[in-house]
Protein backbone atom coordinates (compact mmCIF):
# COMPACT_ATOMS: atom_id res chain seq x y z
CA UNK A 1 0.00 0.00 0.00
CA UNK A 2 1.59 3.37 -0.83
CA UNK A 3 1.35 5.69 1.99
CA UNK A 4 0.05 9.44 1.30
CA UNK A 5 2.64 11.88 2.39
CA UNK A 6 0.82 14.44 4.46
CA UNK A 7 3.91 16.63 6.03
CA UNK A 8 4.38 17.98 2.61
CA UNK A 9 2.77 21.07 0.93
CA UNK A 10 0.55 18.90 -1.22
CA UNK A 11 -0.03 15.67 0.52
CA UNK A 12 0.53 12.77 -2.24
CA UNK A 13 1.77 9.34 -2.85
CA UNK A 14 3.73 9.98 -5.82
CA UNK A 15 7.26 10.47 -3.59
CA UNK A 16 7.03 14.28 -4.73
CA UNK A 17 9.53 15.33 -2.37
CA UNK A 18 11.83 13.10 -4.49
CA UNK A 19 11.07 14.78 -7.61
CA UNK A 20 12.03 18.59 -6.96
CA UNK A 21 11.46 20.33 -10.07
CA UNK A 22 8.08 19.08 -10.64
CA UNK A 23 7.36 19.78 -6.51
CA UNK A 24 8.36 23.32 -6.91
CA UNK A 25 6.45 23.55 -10.33
CA UNK A 26 2.80 22.11 -8.21
CA UNK A 27 3.80 24.20 -5.69
CA UNK A 28 4.01 27.55 -8.06
CA UNK A 29 0.19 26.12 -9.19
CA UNK A 30 -0.88 25.96 -5.96
CA UNK A 31 -2.02 29.69 -4.49
CA UNK A 32 -3.31 30.06 -8.28
CA UNK A 33 -5.37 27.48 -7.53
CA UNK A 34 -6.70 28.45 -4.28
CA UNK A 35 -6.93 32.03 -5.65
CA UNK A 36 -9.50 30.08 -8.21
CA UNK A 37 -10.90 28.41 -5.28
CA UNK A 38 -11.59 31.70 -3.54
CA UNK A 39 -13.64 33.45 -6.19
CA UNK A 40 -15.22 30.32 -8.37
CA UNK A 41 -15.67 27.53 -5.28
CA UNK A 42 -18.11 28.15 -2.49
CA UNK A 43 -16.24 31.40 -0.88
CA UNK A 44 -19.57 32.29 0.85
CA UNK A 45 -19.03 29.30 3.31
CA UNK A 46 -14.98 29.58 3.45
CA UNK A 47 -15.24 30.06 7.54
CA UNK A 48 -17.64 27.46 8.07
CA UNK A 49 -16.89 23.87 9.96
CA UNK A 50 -17.90 21.35 7.24
CA UNK A 51 -17.56 17.22 8.01
CA UNK A 52 -15.89 16.10 5.17
CA UNK A 53 -13.94 12.91 3.89
CA UNK A 54 -10.63 13.79 3.11
CA UNK A 55 -8.53 10.93 1.37
CA UNK A 56 -5.58 9.01 3.92
CA UNK A 57 -4.67 6.34 1.18
CA UNK A 58 -5.52 4.74 -1.94
CA UNK A 59 -6.03 1.67 -0.74
CA UNK A 60 -9.85 0.26 -1.31
CA UNK A 61 -10.23 -0.16 1.97
CA UNK A 62 -10.26 2.61 4.81
CA UNK A 63 -8.80 5.16 2.30
CA UNK A 64 -10.54 7.84 3.99
CA UNK A 65 -10.90 9.87 7.17
CA UNK A 66 -13.90 11.79 7.89
CA UNK A 67 -14.03 14.79 10.38
CA UNK A 68 -14.91 18.82 10.12
CA UNK A 69 -12.79 20.68 7.86
CA UNK A 70 -12.94 24.12 6.26
CA UNK A 71 -12.73 24.12 2.76
CA UNK A 72 -10.03 26.64 2.13
CA UNK A 73 -7.74 24.29 4.35
CA UNK A 74 -8.91 21.01 2.56
CA UNK A 75 -5.86 19.21 1.80
CA UNK A 76 -6.16 18.17 -1.56
CA UNK A 77 -3.65 15.67 -2.55
CA UNK A 78 -2.46 13.59 -5.27
CA UNK A 79 -3.25 9.77 -5.20
CA UNK A 80 -2.30 7.19 -7.77
CA UNK A 81 -4.06 3.42 -6.95
CA UNK A 82 -1.37 1.27 -6.68
CA UNK A 83 0.67 0.28 -9.64
CA UNK A 84 -0.12 -3.58 -10.55
CA UNK A 85 2.72 -5.56 -11.16
CA UNK A 86 4.52 -5.83 -14.36
CA UNK A 87 1.22 -4.55 -16.25
CA UNK A 88 0.61 -4.98 -19.59
CA UNK A 89 -1.32 -3.55 -22.58
CA UNK A 90 -4.65 -4.91 -23.10
CA UNK A 91 -6.10 -4.23 -26.09
CA UNK A 92 -5.38 -2.85 -29.46
CA UNK A 93 -1.96 -2.11 -31.61
CA UNK A 94 0.62 -2.75 -28.86
CA UNK A 95 -1.90 -5.26 -26.57
CA UNK A 96 0.74 -7.80 -24.70
CA UNK A 97 3.57 -4.96 -24.73
CA UNK A 98 4.19 -3.65 -21.33
CA UNK A 99 2.44 -0.27 -20.20
CA UNK A 100 4.19 3.05 -20.34
CA UNK A 101 5.00 4.30 -17.57
CA UNK A 102 6.57 7.53 -19.73
CA UNK A 103 3.94 9.43 -22.88
CA UNK A 104 5.24 7.85 -25.81
CA UNK A 105 6.37 10.88 -28.20
CA UNK A 106 3.55 9.89 -30.94
CA UNK A 107 0.77 9.91 -28.58
CA UNK A 108 2.08 12.88 -26.94
CA UNK A 109 -0.57 15.36 -28.28
CA UNK A 110 -3.45 12.73 -28.26
CA UNK A 111 -3.01 11.50 -24.51
CA UNK A 112 -2.72 15.55 -23.93
CA UNK A 113 -6.04 16.47 -25.19
CA UNK A 114 -7.52 13.38 -23.47
CA UNK A 115 -6.01 14.96 -20.13
CA UNK A 116 -7.36 18.40 -20.41
CA UNK A 117 -10.98 17.21 -21.85
CA UNK A 118 -11.39 15.59 -18.40
CA UNK A 119 -9.69 17.76 -16.21
CA UNK A 120 -11.21 20.96 -17.39
CA UNK A 121 -14.67 19.26 -16.30
CA UNK A 122 -13.60 19.10 -12.86
CA UNK A 123 -13.13 22.54 -12.19
CA UNK A 124 -16.15 23.53 -14.09
CA UNK A 125 -18.74 21.65 -12.26
CA UNK A 126 -17.34 23.76 -8.82
CA UNK A 127 -17.66 26.70 -10.66
CA UNK A 128 -21.11 25.40 -11.87
CA UNK A 129 -22.14 24.70 -8.26
CA UNK A 130 -20.98 27.80 -6.73
CA UNK A 131 -23.64 29.23 -5.21
CA UNK A 132 -26.17 26.42 -4.94
CA UNK A 133 -25.08 25.73 -1.29
CA UNK A 134 -26.85 28.86 -0.47
CA UNK A 135 -30.42 26.97 -0.94
CA UNK A 136 -29.94 23.62 0.09
CA UNK A 137 -32.78 21.81 1.47
CA UNK A 138 -30.72 20.21 4.62
CA UNK A 139 -27.51 20.42 6.49
CA UNK A 140 -26.86 17.23 5.58
CA UNK A 141 -27.66 17.89 1.35
CA UNK A 142 -25.19 20.88 1.90
CA UNK A 143 -22.20 18.67 3.13
CA UNK A 144 -22.86 16.48 0.18
CA UNK A 145 -22.98 19.33 -2.29
CA UNK A 146 -19.56 20.62 -0.64
CA UNK A 147 -18.02 17.05 -0.53
CA UNK A 148 -18.00 16.83 -4.06
CA UNK A 149 -17.09 20.18 -4.56
CA UNK A 150 -13.55 19.09 -2.69
CA UNK A 151 -13.85 16.10 -4.56
CA UNK A 152 -14.02 17.70 -7.78
CA UNK A 153 -11.03 20.27 -6.93
CA UNK A 154 -8.85 17.23 -6.09
CA UNK A 155 -9.89 15.62 -9.54
CA UNK A 156 -8.39 18.62 -10.92
CA UNK A 157 -5.47 18.14 -8.85
CA UNK A 158 -5.27 15.04 -10.01
CA UNK A 159 -4.78 15.51 -13.68
CA UNK A 160 -2.62 19.05 -13.41
CA UNK A 161 -0.28 16.48 -11.64
CA UNK A 162 -0.03 14.48 -14.68
CA UNK A 163 0.46 17.50 -16.90
CA UNK A 164 2.82 18.87 -14.96
CA UNK A 165 5.04 15.87 -14.35
CA UNK A 166 4.47 14.06 -18.04
CA UNK A 167 3.83 17.47 -20.78
CA UNK A 168 6.66 19.64 -20.04
CA UNK A 169 6.13 23.10 -20.62
CA UNK A 170 2.94 22.48 -22.66
CA UNK A 171 1.47 20.58 -19.35
CA UNK A 172 2.30 23.65 -17.20
CA UNK A 173 0.75 25.73 -19.82
CA UNK A 174 -2.59 23.47 -19.70
CA UNK A 175 -2.60 23.60 -15.65
CA UNK A 176 -2.96 27.37 -16.03
CA UNK A 177 -5.25 27.17 -18.38
CA UNK A 178 -7.83 25.05 -16.36
CA UNK A 179 -7.79 28.13 -13.91
CA UNK A 180 -8.79 30.65 -17.09
CA UNK A 181 -11.82 28.74 -18.87
CA UNK A 182 -14.50 29.31 -17.06
CA UNK A 183 -18.22 27.60 -16.64
CA UNK A 184 -20.65 29.37 -19.54
CA UNK A 185 -17.54 32.15 -19.74
CA UNK A 186 -18.78 33.72 -23.27
CA UNK A 187 -14.80 34.08 -24.48
CA UNK A 188 -13.36 31.00 -22.42
CA UNK A 189 -15.75 28.33 -21.86
CA UNK A 190 -15.26 25.51 -20.47
CA UNK A 191 -14.37 22.43 -22.99
CA UNK A 192 -17.68 20.41 -23.06
CA UNK A 193 -21.49 22.09 -23.60
CA UNK A 194 -22.47 20.25 -20.26
CA UNK A 195 -20.23 22.05 -18.14
CA UNK A 196 -21.24 25.34 -19.37
CA UNK A 197 -24.91 25.00 -18.31
CA UNK A 198 -26.38 26.27 -15.29
CA UNK A 199 -27.35 24.60 -12.27
CA UNK A 200 -29.56 26.49 -10.75
CA UNK A 201 -31.86 24.05 -8.37
CA UNK A 202 -31.26 21.22 -6.04
CA UNK A 203 -32.98 18.78 -8.91
CA UNK A 204 -30.82 20.19 -11.02
CA UNK A 205 -27.93 18.86 -8.94
CA UNK A 206 -29.32 16.01 -8.63
CA UNK A 207 -30.19 14.92 -12.01
CA UNK A 208 -26.35 16.44 -13.09
CA UNK A 209 -24.70 14.40 -10.36
CA UNK A 210 -26.46 11.35 -11.64
CA UNK A 211 -26.31 11.43 -15.37
CA UNK A 212 -23.35 13.82 -15.96
CA UNK A 213 -21.09 12.29 -13.26
CA UNK A 214 -22.23 9.19 -14.55
CA UNK A 215 -20.37 10.09 -18.03
CA UNK A 216 -17.70 10.95 -15.71
CA UNK A 217 -17.67 7.53 -14.39
CA UNK A 218 -17.70 5.81 -17.66
CA UNK A 219 -14.65 8.11 -19.20
CA UNK A 220 -12.38 7.37 -16.39
CA UNK A 221 -13.38 3.84 -16.18
CA UNK A 222 -12.36 3.72 -20.08
CA UNK A 223 -9.06 6.16 -19.02
CA UNK A 224 -8.29 3.04 -16.57
CA UNK A 225 -7.84 0.44 -19.45
CA UNK A 226 -5.17 3.35 -20.88
CA UNK A 227 -1.80 1.99 -21.67
CA UNK A 228 -0.42 4.86 -20.12
CA UNK A 229 -0.05 3.67 -16.44
CA UNK A 230 0.01 6.80 -14.48
CA UNK A 231 -3.42 8.09 -16.16
CA UNK A 232 -4.72 4.41 -15.38
CA UNK A 233 -3.68 4.42 -12.01
CA UNK A 234 -4.93 8.24 -11.18
CA UNK A 235 -8.27 7.50 -13.09
CA UNK A 236 -8.94 4.09 -11.13
CA UNK A 237 -8.43 6.11 -7.69
CA UNK A 238 -10.96 8.73 -8.82
CA UNK A 239 -13.67 6.13 -9.37
CA UNK A 240 -13.44 5.32 -5.89
CA UNK A 241 -14.85 9.13 -5.76
CA UNK A 242 -16.93 9.46 -8.34
CA UNK A 243 -19.02 6.52 -6.94
CA UNK A 244 -20.45 8.91 -4.23
CA UNK A 245 -20.98 11.54 -6.44
CA UNK A 246 -23.43 9.36 -8.58
CA UNK A 247 -25.03 8.00 -5.33
CA UNK A 248 -25.70 11.63 -4.31
CA UNK A 249 -26.91 12.15 -7.45
CA UNK A 250 -29.58 8.71 -7.40
CA UNK A 251 -30.56 9.58 -3.28
CA UNK A 252 -31.32 12.95 -4.07
CA UNK A 253 -33.81 12.48 -7.24
CA UNK A 254 -35.07 8.87 -4.98
CA UNK A 255 -35.74 11.42 -2.39
CA UNK A 256 -37.96 13.76 -4.24
CA UNK A 257 -39.77 11.25 -5.94
CA UNK A 258 -40.30 9.93 -2.59
CA UNK A 259 -42.34 13.46 -1.54
CA UNK A 260 -43.65 13.62 -4.22
CA UNK A 261 -45.64 10.88 -4.00
CA UNK A 262 -46.25 10.92 -0.22
CA UNK A 263 -47.82 14.73 -1.20
CA UNK A 264 -49.97 13.05 -3.76
CA UNK A 265 -51.77 11.49 -1.50
CA UNK A 266 -53.01 14.68 -0.18
CA UNK A 267 -53.61 16.76 -3.35
CA UNK A 268 -53.85 16.03 -6.87
CA UNK A 269 -51.73 18.97 -7.48
CA UNK A 270 -48.38 18.62 -5.20
CA UNK A 271 -47.61 22.29 -6.14
CA UNK A 272 -50.00 23.40 -3.79
CA UNK A 273 -47.98 21.62 -0.83
CA UNK A 274 -44.70 22.63 -2.40
CA UNK A 275 -43.65 19.15 -4.33
CA UNK A 276 -42.15 18.78 -7.92
CA UNK A 277 -44.68 17.22 -9.93
CA UNK A 278 -43.54 13.69 -11.35
CA UNK A 279 -44.06 15.18 -14.80
CA UNK A 280 -41.80 18.01 -14.21
CA UNK A 281 -39.32 15.76 -12.84
CA UNK A 282 -39.45 13.72 -15.92
CA UNK A 283 -38.84 16.70 -17.98
CA UNK A 284 -35.64 17.62 -15.91
CA UNK A 285 -34.40 14.09 -17.01
CA UNK A 286 -35.18 14.83 -20.45
CA UNK A 287 -32.97 17.88 -19.68
CA UNK A 288 -29.76 16.19 -18.04
CA UNK A 289 -29.70 12.85 -20.23
CA UNK A 290 -29.58 14.62 -23.27
CA UNK A 291 -26.95 16.99 -22.24
CA UNK A 292 -24.74 14.32 -21.04
CA UNK A 293 -25.37 11.66 -23.70
CA UNK A 294 -23.50 14.71 -26.20
CA UNK A 295 -20.43 14.24 -23.66
CA UNK A 296 -19.74 10.91 -25.21
CA UNK A 297 -18.87 13.09 -28.07
CA UNK A 298 -20.06 11.81 -32.22
CA UNK A 299 -20.79 8.14 -32.02
CA UNK A 300 -18.78 7.40 -35.00
CA UNK A 301 -15.38 9.02 -34.38
CA UNK A 302 -11.91 8.40 -36.05
CA UNK A 303 -10.74 9.61 -33.02
CA UNK A 304 -12.24 7.23 -30.76
CA UNK A 305 -10.96 4.28 -33.30
CA UNK A 306 -7.14 5.93 -32.96
CA UNK A 307 -7.06 5.80 -29.27
CA UNK A 308 -8.14 2.43 -29.25
CA UNK A 309 -5.89 1.12 -32.03
CA UNK A 310 -3.09 2.95 -30.23
CA UNK A 311 -3.78 1.60 -26.65
CA UNK A 312 -4.93 5.18 -25.40
CA UNK A 313 -8.13 4.41 -24.26
CA UNK A 314 -10.11 1.45 -23.56
CA UNK A 315 -13.33 0.25 -23.79
CA UNK A 316 -15.69 -0.06 -20.72
CA UNK A 317 -14.02 -3.22 -18.29
CA UNK A 318 -12.00 -4.11 -20.85
CA UNK A 319 -10.12 -6.92 -19.35
CA UNK A 320 -13.51 -8.55 -18.69
CA UNK A 321 -14.83 -8.62 -22.20
CA UNK A 322 -14.17 -11.90 -23.84
CA UNK A 323 -12.78 -10.64 -27.25
CA UNK A 324 -9.64 -10.17 -29.55
CA UNK A 325 -9.31 -6.85 -27.81
CA UNK A 326 -8.41 -5.67 -31.53
CA UNK A 327 -11.81 -4.65 -33.36
CA UNK A 328 -12.66 -4.36 -36.56
CA UNK A 329 -12.45 -1.21 -38.27
CA UNK A 330 -16.22 -0.30 -38.48
CA UNK A 331 -16.46 -1.21 -34.54
CA UNK A 332 -13.41 0.98 -33.46
CA UNK A 333 -15.07 3.75 -35.35
CA UNK A 334 -18.37 3.29 -33.27
CA UNK A 335 -16.47 2.90 -29.76
CA UNK A 336 -18.37 6.55 -28.25
CA UNK A 337 -21.42 4.73 -29.24
CA UNK A 338 -20.63 1.59 -27.75
CA UNK A 339 -19.32 3.26 -24.33
CA UNK A 340 -22.56 5.48 -24.62
CA UNK A 341 -24.88 2.74 -24.52
CA UNK A 342 -23.13 0.66 -21.62
CA UNK A 343 -23.80 4.53 -20.11
CA UNK A 344 -27.18 3.59 -20.97
CA UNK A 345 -27.68 0.81 -19.53
CA UNK A 346 -26.31 2.08 -15.64
CA UNK A 347 -28.74 4.80 -16.43
CA UNK A 348 -31.50 2.42 -16.62
CA UNK A 349 -31.02 1.05 -13.42
CA UNK A 350 -31.35 3.96 -11.25
CA UNK A 351 -34.45 4.87 -13.17
CA UNK A 352 -36.08 1.77 -12.44
CA UNK A 353 -35.09 1.87 -8.49
CA UNK A 354 -36.93 5.51 -8.89
CA UNK A 355 -39.75 3.61 -10.00
CA UNK A 356 -39.85 1.15 -7.43
CA UNK A 357 -40.11 3.76 -5.22
CA UNK A 358 -43.22 5.17 -7.65
CA UNK A 359 -45.18 2.13 -7.57
CA UNK A 360 -44.38 1.31 -3.20
CA UNK A 361 -46.77 4.14 -3.59
CA UNK A 362 -49.53 2.58 -5.94
CA UNK A 363 -49.19 5.71 -8.27
CA UNK A 364 -49.37 4.55 -11.79
CA UNK A 365 -46.71 6.46 -13.42
CA UNK A 366 -43.34 5.70 -15.12
CA UNK A 367 -40.35 7.88 -15.22
CA UNK A 368 -38.02 7.28 -18.92
CA UNK A 369 -35.42 7.78 -20.28
CA UNK A 370 -36.45 9.50 -23.88
CA UNK A 371 -35.05 8.97 -26.99
CA UNK A 372 -31.66 9.59 -27.65
CA UNK A 373 -32.58 11.36 -30.64
CA UNK A 374 -33.96 13.95 -28.25
CA UNK A 375 -32.18 17.28 -28.21
CA UNK A 376 -29.33 16.20 -29.03
CA UNK A 377 -26.44 18.96 -30.48
CA UNK A 378 -23.77 16.14 -30.83
CA UNK A 379 -23.28 13.81 -33.53
CA UNK A 380 -25.91 11.18 -35.29
CA UNK A 381 -29.17 12.89 -33.89
CA UNK A 382 -27.70 16.75 -33.59
CA UNK A 383 -30.47 19.19 -33.80
CA UNK A 384 -32.85 16.82 -35.27
CA UNK A 385 -35.44 18.68 -33.13
CA UNK A 386 -38.31 17.36 -35.18
CA UNK A 387 -38.02 14.51 -33.22
CA UNK A 388 -39.53 16.36 -30.43
CA UNK A 389 -38.13 17.97 -27.04
CA UNK A 390 -40.00 17.97 -24.01
CA UNK A 391 -37.46 20.10 -21.72
CA UNK A 392 -38.77 22.28 -18.48
CA UNK A 393 -40.44 25.56 -19.29
CA UNK A 394 -39.08 29.05 -18.04
CA UNK A 395 -42.53 28.99 -15.26
CA UNK A 396 -41.38 25.73 -14.51
CA UNK A 397 -38.29 26.04 -13.78
CA UNK A 398 -39.11 29.05 -12.14
CA UNK A 399 -41.66 26.96 -9.73
CA UNK A 400 -38.79 24.97 -8.99
CA UNK A 401 -36.51 27.75 -8.20
CA UNK A 402 -39.21 29.24 -6.03
CA UNK A 403 -39.31 26.19 -3.81
CA UNK A 404 -35.11 26.72 -2.82
CA UNK A 405 -35.34 27.99 0.45
CA UNK A 406 -32.29 26.88 2.64
CA UNK A 407 -32.66 24.67 5.92
CA UNK A 408 -30.09 25.07 8.19
CA UNK A 409 -31.80 23.78 11.35
CA UNK A 410 -30.11 20.12 11.83
CA UNK A 411 -32.72 17.28 10.89
CA UNK A 412 -35.16 18.96 9.30
CA UNK A 413 -35.68 18.99 5.39
CA UNK A 414 -37.66 20.97 3.13
CA UNK A 415 -40.95 20.42 1.35
CA UNK A 416 -39.99 19.04 -1.56
CA UNK A 417 -37.91 15.95 0.13
CA UNK A 418 -37.69 13.24 2.04
CA UNK A 419 -34.85 13.07 4.76
CA UNK A 420 -32.36 10.39 3.57
CA UNK A 421 -32.43 6.21 4.80
CA UNK A 422 -29.33 7.08 6.79
CA UNK A 423 -26.72 9.85 7.65
CA UNK A 424 -22.67 10.00 6.65
CA UNK A 425 -20.64 7.96 8.29
CA UNK A 426 -22.47 6.49 11.25
CA UNK A 427 -24.15 9.80 12.42
CA UNK A 428 -27.71 10.18 12.29
CA UNK A 429 -29.47 12.73 10.12
CA UNK A 430 -30.00 15.44 12.83
CA UNK A 431 -25.66 15.11 12.86
CA UNK A 432 -24.63 19.29 12.16
CA UNK A 433 -23.07 18.28 9.43
CA UNK A 434 -21.99 22.20 9.07
CA UNK A 435 -21.20 24.49 11.76
CA UNK A 436 -21.95 28.23 10.50
CA UNK A 437 -19.45 30.65 11.44
FE1 LIG B 1 -14.63 14.49 -11.00
FE1 LIG C 1 -17.74 13.79 -9.87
Amino acid sequence: MTHIDYSSTIPNNVNLNEDRKIQRALEKWQPAFLNWWDNFGPNWAAQDDIFLRTAVSADSKGWAVFDYVKMPDYRWGIFLADPVEDRKISFGDHMGQDAWQEVPGEYRADLRRLIVTQGDTEPASVEQLQWLGKTAPSLYDLRQLFQVNVEEGRHLWAMVYLLHKYFGRDGREEADMMLERHSGDEDQPRILGAFNEATPDWLAFFMFSFFTDRDSKFQLASLAESAFDPLSRTCKFMLTEEANHMFTGESGVMRIVDRTCELMRDADDVTRLGGIPLELIQKYINFHYSVSLDLFGSEDSTNAANFFTCGLKGRYQEEKIADDHKLSSPERVNLNERLQNDYIKDCERGVERWNKCIQKHGIPFELVLPSKSQNRRVGRYANLDAYGVDLPTAPEREYVASLMHPVVEPGKFASYIVPPAKGVHGNSIDFEYVRFH
